[in-house]
């Protein structure tokens, strides 16, 4: 595995509980961060926190609570006395055509995927700026790119919107020495891509569209993470970066 030094920072990992946000946390706990786990899940949240080197407490909240984002932040300050890194993570997506789908699923895709990015990079874009800086990985998905992903209109709007988002936010944090990118996975193999993965008739087919033949797994997106969470990316922000086996080439 790639290996930085981020030894005395503090990172936050939202939707941490399992998948990419698991090994995300992994592998920053590894590079010698302190990793808050974030998860709207308990249980999960609790069995990623056992597993990393440190003794930090879970920290269970919905990221589409504004209120609950900023009292978690509020919880980190109070308990490490610092944010140096947010990795934003967490989503959820809703399965259905657009004739079909509930007004609730299409708004908590937007709430969750998009609104919450909004809500932490205020929160956390306050303390690292009065802190002299900072970094902000979104976790976007090559649905946010122009490539067909059927039943999933709310996925694709949120992922679009915050390949957009992501631009902003660098643009104007960049004064504050905060760098914003987002990281942008193709098919890897988590739970939620398991019913994806269930269909071997359309696994055939996208799998024959990826240069390198496979899907990928959650720590296949851990050592782009780490790069932009390290020095070695300081000239690096507002970026969209594609970590797909070469599936969608810009
Ligand atoms: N798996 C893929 O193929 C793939 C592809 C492209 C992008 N991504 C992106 O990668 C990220 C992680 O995906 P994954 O496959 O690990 O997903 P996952 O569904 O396996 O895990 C998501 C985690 O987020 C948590 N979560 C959901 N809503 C939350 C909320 N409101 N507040 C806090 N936590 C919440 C869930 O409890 C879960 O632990 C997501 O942003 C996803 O869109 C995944």
């Amino acid at each position: 595995m790639f290996s930085v030094n981020l030894k005395g920072k503090v990172a936050l990992v939202t939707g941490a509980g399992r998948g990419i946000g698991r090994a995300m946390a992994q592998g920053l706990s590894d590079a010698g961060a302190i990793v808050a786990v974030n998860d709207i899940d308990a249980a999960s949240a609790a069995m990623t926190c056992g597993s990393l080197n440190s003794d930090a407490n879970p920290y269970v909240a919905d990221v589409a609570d504004p209120q609950a984002v900023q009292g978690m932040i509020d919880r980190m300050i109070s308990d490490f006395g610092r944010l140096d890194i947010v990795i934003n993570n967490a989503a959820v997506e809703p399965f259905a055509s657009i004739l079909e789908m509930s007004i609730q699923d299409w708004q908590r895709a937007l709430d969750v995927n998009l609104s919450a990015v909004f809500y932490i990079s205020q929160a956390a874009g306050r303390i690292m700026k009065a802190a002299g800086g900072g970094v902000i990985v979104n976790i976007g998905s090559i649905a946010g790119h122009n490539i067909p992903i059927a039943l999933r209109s709310g996925y694709v709007a949120s992922k679009a919107g915050l390949i957009g988002f992501t631009r902003e936010c660098a643009r104007e944090f960049a004064a504050y020495n905060i760098r914003v990118n987002t990281v942008c996975p193709g098919v890897i193999e988590t739970e939620m891509t398991a019913h994806l993965r269930e269909n071997k008739e359309q696994m055939a087919k996208w799998l024959a569209d990826i240069p390198q033949g496979r899907l990928g797994i959650p720590e296949d997106v851990v050592g782009l993470v780490l790069f932009l969470c390290s020095d070695g990316a300081r000239y690096l922000t507002g970026q969209a970066i594609n970590v797909d086996g070469g599936k969608v080439m810009m």
